[in-house]
């Protein structure tokens, strides 16, 4: 009986592990189109959509309490990560490829390194606190600074990088998993939107890419 619907349950697996794929690409795709996003170059760089703009002003808190503006970052890069401490992998990756890309230019130079500050931006504010985002930041390096805000607060700064999130069904323990676009975003001295890595992207050409963009801010200004 059981061998007779082998090849039953084969097709059955085949059709589910076919519609996992897919769903994997649609929602790919949906967080490429909703990001604006239009393709990758090979160094993991996302190419925008045209008509897409990207960044703008922010004030959220850090682990001291203290407001924290894109102000405070004027005539510095910004390597932004949007995420939750909870998260069990991606952010994680993320956050130790930005902090491995920084102590790359910095062996390579120094100054470069200095102008760039890593960010992590919490999406979970409800669990986030100052003192967990700040703490979790400065787990994966010393110069990364973690922020939170009101809600209202995240919202907004998430806008302004179409990041989207929304919190996963709480398992009966209360305990939530928060689905979020996770891309790297590189913002310029003027607080400009400079260029955007998609997850994964390899630390040491984020580095690259870094070292590409500080060096022509540097040749200009
Ligand atoms: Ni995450």
């Amino acid at each position: 009986m059981f061998r007779r619907n082998l090849p039953v349950i084969g097709a059955m697996l085949a059709s589910l592990a076919a519609i996992g794929v897919a769903a994997l690409i649609a929602w790919n795709q949906l967080n490429q189109a909703s990001a604006g996003i239009s393709g990758a170059r090979t160094n993991g760089e996302a190419v925008i959509a045209p008509g897409i703009s990207l960044g703008g002003p922010f004030a959220l808190q850090n682990h001291a309490g203290q407001t924290v503006t894109e102000a405070d970052f004027a005539g510095q890069f910004m390597l932004l990560h949007f995420g939750f401490t909870n998260c069990p992998d991606v952010c994680p990756t993320e956050l130790g490829n930005m902090a491995a890309a920084i102590d790359i230019l910095g062996d390579r130079n120094p100054a470069f390194a200095e102008a760039v500050v890593p960010i992590f931006i919490t999406i979970d504010p409800a669990r986030d606190t100052q003192d967990i985002v700040g703490d979790y930041a400065s787990a994966f390096h010393p110069r990364m600074i973690g922020l939170t805000g009101p809600p209202e607060a995240i919202d907004a700064v998430a806008k302004h990088y179409r990041v989207y999130y929304s919190q996963g069904k709480p398992s009966e323990d209360g305990f939530y998993l928060m689905n979020h676009t996770s891309f790297v975003y590189l913002v310029g001295p003027e607080n400009e939107f400079v260029s955007m890595f998609h997850s994964g992207t390899a630390a040491d050409d984020i580095a690259d890419a870094l070292e590409r963009y500080v060096r022509k801010t540097e040749a200009t200004s």
